[in-house]
């Protein structure tokens, strides 16, 4: 099992800042974790690296096993094969004794997900591990299937006792999409509370385990000067930009039945609204959190049939030639339609109806195939009330704050200053932090964050039922026009490009665009790097 002292001599950038906070946590109970779907892209890229990540840092529990299953049949030691495989990937290339005393706690199961009578196996290889290693009964799934399987596995873990927590907790961890519309989604949550408990659940968003989307509640509730401005009195809107340079990869067949909307705005770009535009909680606890976060959706203004032609954009990349490459569209890519009104640009303008926000637009947008990858969210203030150095020299509007969730981490305020010399004119300047100045060069995974909390029980950044319905009610409107109206428009856009030009309408003051973000948060106004 894993030997944690010997763990914290690595000499690694592991052991910088981060890690001797971390130290201070509390290790996880032992447990079982079981990926159902630990062959696949997800456990490969993302969870089983996070859990290694993890396993280096010395927070992984004392006693562990880590259950991965698939359809084909694979013997234990060529599934601890591909599990190092995927861990010596990154630059920072571990030992190899490390590597395999981490793969040694892997265990292999074949099992179809959407076969019932391969449950039975599962099952049977989870008492074995708890009995043979006195792991006791705690036990993590971590869903990492198609969504069209989770109903099955609800039904086929409880049938097989597996939620039972008379001889320790069961949880679920649940990857995004939950439900493809609302109603789906109150179906699919109705299913799994006949088996399951809401605190046994962690449905996944992995914006909230990014460390610079956590850090927006520590912006804004540990510093005494930005809260007094944070509302419709001083903030003019809110800008939040979510852009791939990247298309759809392999992932066309799922893609085609998602979109955008789907895909990036019900769930990442909604929690970094909420992020953004919630209350002060009353305490840090995920009660407290949650509860402020359901609030700001539903105070979302809901998009009316009619207005939905002006205040959403719809678009999708079509081929185009990036730097001497020829980047195909959308509808040449593997398993996609050649007819597909999939959108993979979307563009909204909306409001928030409450007390704070009133009146102050919102507008978000996402796509893939733009010039680079960057997350950012901007808030721009309103202008000084009087001019008084005005002209081309003036700073009207430039008093934003960027939040960069990624990437080059960090935060930048704009502001107006002298330039040196006769008269007033003044320049727009930027003060920025660098997120990597703080955390010694590593910047935790989002995946690794979330995994850690559930293992520990706290579901303070996984989403409530109550958000995930909120947030579809409010996109329902649009999904259902996207999908019936032709008459709104899918605009192509060439690939390598900000989308359909037809975005910039969305912001309805002519002197005002979209930031056009770099890849280095302090490089704005330089066209972007592709
Ligand atoms: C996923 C989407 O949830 O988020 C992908 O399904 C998208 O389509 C990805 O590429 C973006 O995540 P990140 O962390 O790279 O911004």
């Amino acid at each position: 099992m894993a030997g944690t002292e010997q763990q914290a001599g690595n000499k690694n950038k592991y052991a910088g800042s981060y890690r001797s906070e971390c130290l201070q946590m509390k290790k996880p109970d032992n447990q079982v974790i079981v990926i159902l779907g630990g062959r696949g892209d997800l456990a490969v890229r993302k969870i089983i690296p996070a859990l290694f990540a993890l396993f280096r840092q010395g927070l992984m529990p004392e006693r562990f096993v880590v259950i991965g299953t698939g359809r084909s049949q694979l013997s234990t030691e060529a599934y601890r094969q591909e599990v190092r495989s995927a861990i010596t990937k990154g630059a920072d290339v571990p030992s190899q004794e490390e590597t395999s005393r981490f793969a040694s706690c892997f265990r292999y199961v074949a099992a179809d997900p959407s076969v019932t009578e391969d449950y039975p196996a599962l099952s049977d290889a989870v008492r074995m591990v708890r009995g043979e290693l006195e792991i006791g009964g705690n036990t993590l799934f971590y869903l990492s299937v198609p969504p069209g399987l989770y109903d099955k596995i609800f039904q086929n873990l409880a049938l097989q006792g597996l939620n039972d927590e008379h001889d320790g907790w069961k949880r679920m961890i649940i990857e995004k999409p939950f439900g493809n519309d609302y109603e789906s989604a109150v179906s699919l949550n109705r299913l799994l509370l006949t088996h399951w408990n809401e605190n046994q659940l962690f449905r996944i968003d992995h914006y909230l385990g990014k460390e610079t989307v956590q850090n927006i509640l520590v912006t804004r509730f540990s510093n005494g000067i930005f809260e007094p401005l944070w509302n419709r009195n001083y903030v003019h809107h809110v800008e939040i930009t979510s852009s791939e340079s990247l298309g759809v990869e392999k992932r066309g067949s799922y893609y085609e039945g998602t979109g955008a909307l789907r895909d990036m705005v019900q769930n990442h770009l909604l929690h970094l609204v909420g992020f953004i535009a919630m209350e002060p909680p009353s305490s840090i606890d995920s009660t407290s959190i949650r509860n402020e976060l359901v609030k700001v959706f539903e105070s979302l203004r809901p998009i009316n049939d009619e207005e939905i032609g002006k205040v959403t954009i719809r678009g999708q990349y079509t081929g185009s030639h990036v730097r001497g490459e020829w980047l195909c569209g959308y509808r040449e890519e593997e398993n996609v339609d050649p007819a597909s009104m999939t959108e993979t640009f979307a563009a909204l303008k909306f409001y928030i109806d409450n007390w704070r926000w009133g009146g102050v637009p919102f507008y978000i947008r996402t796509g893939k195939r733009l010039p680079t990858r960057v997350t950012e969210a901007v808030i721009h203030f309103k202008p000084t009330p009087h001019h008084l150095f005005s002209g081309d020299s003036s700073c009207d509007g430039c008093n934003q704050l960027i939040i960069r969730i990624q990437p080059d981490e960090g935060i930048l305020l704009k502001f107006g200053m002298k330039i040196p010399g006769a008269g007033f004119k003044v320049r727009n300047v930027n003060m920025d932090f660098h997120y990597s100045d703080l955390a010694d060069g590593r910047i935790p995974e989002a995946y690794e964050r979330l995994i850690f909390d559930c293992m520990n029980g706290d579901s303070t950044l996984y989403t409530r039922s109550d958000a995930v319905l909120a947030a579809w009610k409010f996109l329902d409107p649009v999904l259902r026009t996207w999908a019936h109206d032709r008459s709104v428009p899918v605009y192509g856009y060439p690939a390598g490009t900000w989308g359909p030009d037809k975005a910039d309408d969305l912001i309805e003051e002519p002197e005002l665009t979209w930031r056009y973000p770099c890849k280095n948060l302090a490089d704005d106004g330089v066209y972007c790097e592709l």
